[in-house]
């Protein structure tokens, strides 16, 4: 099934990027059909308008809490016609009331091997910690701080000359290659939620 993919994006948009340049290169059947941003300013905005994409910005600060918010988000995500939701560097918590409306329908890509280092800056949290290993998470989002069921992660090696930057550097490489690949096992059926776990299937 083609999905139709609605971006969620506060930022540069890389992965945002990695998914569409996945989708022309025929890795990934899916369109993007929307990408709604929280941030007015943000790159991603630019890279979906130089595409002919529609580009949203939808500011928080006009609602009166994050409900009302996620709702209109989803009002404007279901009238375009998406059937997945990627949070692609969006830097908010998505509330019941955007989940209920694409239920096992949305997923997060998070740059650190989760339940680790969950939240913010989540390169910075593991150079601190002292990890040897850290990498990245695409998971299904539920109510929680990247709590959701886990699909995919990849594994990087933390050097002990890295900085929080060498280390973003290095997990971003992965990131650009585990979320299209995440979204093209959705697109082929293949995922099965049970529980906090999530079968692949053959
Ligand atoms: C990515 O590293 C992504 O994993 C992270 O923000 C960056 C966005 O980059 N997301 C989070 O930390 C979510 N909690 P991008 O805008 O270039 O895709």
């Amino acid at each position: 099934m083609t999905l139709h993919i609605g971006a969620l994006a506060s930022g540069r948009g890389s992965n945002l990027q990695a998914i569409m340049d996945a989708i022309d290169a025929g890795k990934l059947q899916a369109k993007v059909v929307m990408v709604v941003s929280d941030r007015q300013d943000a790159p991603a905005m630019e890279r979906a308008a130089s595409r002919g994409i529609p580009a949203v910005h939808l500011p928080p600060k006009e609602y009166p809490d994050r409900q009302s918010y996620d709702r209109a988000v989803a009002d404007l995500l279901q009238q375009a016609g998406v059937d997945t939701v990627v949070l692609a560097g969006y830097m908010r918590l998505v509330s019941a009331a955007l989940l209920a409306r694409f239920p096992g329908r949305v997923l997060n890509i998070h740059p650190a091997l989760l339940p680790a280092f969950p939240g913010l800056d989540g390169q910075d949290q593991a150079v601190k910690y002292g990890v040897r290993y850290s990498g990245c998470t695409v998971h299904f989002v539920d109510d929680g701080l990247d709590t959701g069921p886990i699909i995919l992660q990849a594994v990087v090696p933390v050097y002990q000359d890295d900085t929080t930057e060498t280390l973003a550097g290095r997990i971003l490489k992965e990131e650009h290659k585990l979320f299209p690949a995440a979204l093209q096992l959705l697109a082929e059926n293949r995922l099965e939620i049970k529980g906090r776990r999530v079968l692949i299937k053959d």
